[in-house]
């Protein structure tokens, strides 16, 4: 068990996580090759302050929930998830990820309490009529790419411990935060979870012992302010869908998945040479984007509106590609980068208007305390 401190009454901490796009590389992160991460400047808050009420009050207006729930429910939800996930992870199926996943709102909250009190052990949590008001807002959008989930993890996971008095170590907090990214998702791959602490640019890839090695880079290429990130609006599919679409295309149509495995690594690999020598990477970005694209298209994950849209994008002379799980049908599939060498033309593309764009800065601080 891990020392907690006492005398919390009246303190308030406040803990903001970053959202994330993935400049390249997803899907491919899902087996093992590396994916380059930028943390963006939406940031997702968590508040956590001490209660009059027993228990913990929870208090979510993006999904619409306020709830007083006691410490034990809370417990008991993350247990109930953790057993409900080793069973899908020896036998995955929809099934019995539906029993993981369940279909509260709150879902991913009581999971991230529940996993923080079983860290702290049960002894942790304040007795005698005292509880906490646990609150999250959120920039970021919700189920698009932008790294919601992640954020919201590490930004509860981090203000409760903060709360108890424990200053978590980078691997406790990684740990935590993508036990709870597994109750979301299913199998993430933990890039999403490496980026939002560690903020910046992050290099990320798992290593042949099943762990990830996350590399923050500190070089900030002139090319990184010129991408535009554009919201093409939630999936109708979820992440953990859209893999296991995947990976069913890897059982069905190896040359493919393969062939669009390539791709995606080597694109992902000349960007990361590109950060590192500081070149400036005119002209490489617009054919990087486009053959990530390729690999992406080829895995099944840009449905056909998007790929129009992506169409029109090049022959304008731009370069795009999805950026996050993407989807399988429909006209969204969250989060869509686009460059050109001349950014400020991409304004001038009426054809992305019905894009939401997503003004933001790439290279934001990881977690932090304050907002
Ligand atoms: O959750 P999203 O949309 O950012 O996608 C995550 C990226 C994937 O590579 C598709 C999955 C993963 O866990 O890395």
């Amino acid at each position: 068990m891990t020392e907690v401190s006492a005398g919390r009454e009246g303190r308030r901490v406040e803990v903001s996580a970053p959202g994330k796009t993935i400049l390249m590389g997803e899907h491919a992160a899902v087996y093992g090759h590396p994916a380059l991460v930028a943390a963006i400047d939406q940031r997702m808050r968590a508040v956590v302050e001490a209660s009059s009420a027993q228990g913990v009050r929870l208090d979510l207006p993006q999904v619409d929930v306020q709830q007083q729930c006691s410490w034990q429910e809370l417990i008991d939800y993350g247990r109930r998830a953790a057993a409900a996930w080793e069973l899908y992870r020896e036998t995955p199926s929809p099934e019995a990820f539906g029993r993981v996943r369940g279909d509260d709102p709150a879902h991913l909250v009581k999971v991230a309490v529940g996993e923080v009190v079983d860290f702290l052990g049960r002894d942790a949590v304040p007795g005698g009529g005292q509880g906490l008001h646990l609150a999250v807002h959120s920039e970021i959008p919700l189920g698009a790419g932008f790294g919601s989930s992640a954020a919201a993890s590490a930004a509860i996971v981090s203000a409760l411990l903060t709360w108890f008095g424990v200053t978590p170590s980078y691997d406790d907090l990684h740990a935590l935060t993508l036990n709870v990214e597994r109750r979301q998702h299913g199998f993430p791959s933990g890039i999403d979870t490496s980026t939002v602490i560690h903020g910046g640019l992050v290099w990320a890839e798992r290593q042949a012992d099943g762990s990830l090695h996350s590399e923050p880079l500190s070089a900030s290429p002139p090319w990184l302010r010129r991408v535009r990130i554009f919201n093409s609006g939630r999936p109708r599919q979820s992440t953990g869908d859209v893999v296991a679409a995947v990976r069913r295309l890897r059982q069905t149509d190896r040359r493919r998945f393969d062939g669009a495995m390539e791709t995606i690594v080597a694109a992902t690999e000349t960007l990361r040479r590109t950060v590192l020598d500081g070149s400036p990477g005119e002209g490489k970005m617009v054919a990087l984007m486009r053959r990530c694209q390729r690999g992406l298209e080829a895995l099944g994950v840009v449905p056909e509106e998007i790929m129009a849209l992506v169409r029109r994008v090049e022959a304008a002379g731009g370069g795009a590609k999805i950026s996050g799980a993407g989807a399988l049908r429909g006209p969204a599939a969250g989060s869509l980068l686009v460059f050109h060498e001349e950014d400020e033309i991409i304004d001038t593309w009426r054809f992305l208007d019905p894009l939401q764009p997503v003004r933001t800065t790439l290279g934001a601080a990881g977690v932090r305390q304050g907002a």
